[in-house]
């Protein structure tokens, strides 16, 4: 097809558009770089822009390979030096960057999640020599020798730790989301309970001496910076409840055996039609 059998058809407006994205000099196009963003820049802010887009080929363009190697060049780089889940790491980072960008992105451990990146959802919560912190509000930089535990670092010799344990016994999760930063807030959670550390719920805090005994309402209130979307609460706090005290607690559901599966007449009816 020639280009003025593409031209056909267009509208006064988009033919001065198109002549004029024309006369531009289009022979560095395909490359990465300032000429590219002006183009699309070009398209973008044209109400043609789809339409030259197209004709021109566009899409092709854009999926030319960078004539340049990319080279990463970090900004107010700082070398961290710390142990990740008992391994040592050396990295070059910059200086702004979080400990949860610095462990998903740079040491691929995905397991501490972005929620809200904000310090409002508990998501992202890992240990740093043993204290739970918020990894979206943590610089890396700041973490220099010290230990940092994630989710990844809590199973032992192919063993889950016991409160990975309980979390699947007690059903304490739905999308799972919530649950990396969950169990490593139960876990630092208990620490603190055992070094006598008071809650905002802690009667008597001035007399009280020895470890703190979590009842239900100081284990809600310790945990309440770990938001859950599905509500899973109740059997999360079960979870921590068993891990805390040694005891069983009493599971509150279970699969169906193969009887009941059979055995439909035993499922409540729904009348409504
Ligand atoms: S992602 Fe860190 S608190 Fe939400
Ligand atoms: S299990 Fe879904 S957010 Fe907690």
């Amino acid at each position: 097809m020639t280009e003025e059998n593409q031209n056909e058809g267009l509208t006064e407006d988009e033919k001065a558009l198109l002549s004029e994205i024309l006369s531009e000099d289009s022979s560095n196009l395909s490359e990465f770089g300032e000429s590219r963003r002006n183009f699309l820049k070009q398209l973008t802010m044209a109400g043609g822009g789809i339409l030259a887009f197209e004709l021109f080929g566009g899409q092709e363009l854009l999926a030319s390979p960078a004539t340049q190697p990319f080279t990463e060049s970090i900004e107010n780089a700082v070398t961290l030096s710390f142990k990740v889940n008992g391994a040592k790491k050396s990295l070059s980072l910059d200086s702004r960057m979080t400990l949860l960008d610095t462990l998903r992105e740079k040491l691929q451990l995905t397991g501490s999640k972005k929620g809200c990146d904000h310090g409002q959802c508990g998501a992202c919560t890992v240990m740093v020599d043993g204290k739970r912190v918020l990894s979206c509000l943590t610089l890396a930089a700041s973490c220099t020798d010290k230990s940092v535990t994630t989710i990844e670092g809590l199973a032992k010799d192919g063993e889950l730790h016991p409160m990975q344990t309980a979390f699947l016994k007690h059903d304490g999760f739905q999308c799972g989301y919530c649950t990396p930063g969950q169990i490593c807030s139960a876990v630092a959670l208990l620490s603190e309970a055992k070094n006598g550390e008071a809650s905002y719920v802690t009667a008597n805090v001035q007399t009280s001496k020895g470890a703190v005994s979590l009842s239900e309402e100081e284990i809600r209130e310790r945990m309440s910076g770990n938001i859950c979307r599905c509500g899973a609460y109740p059997n999360i706090v079960d979870a921590i409840r068993e891990v805390h005290t040694g005891k069983g607690v009493a599971q509150n559901w279970q699969f169906v055996d193969d009887n009941q599966a059979s055995n439909t007449s035993d499922l409540p009816k729904n009348d409504n039609k």
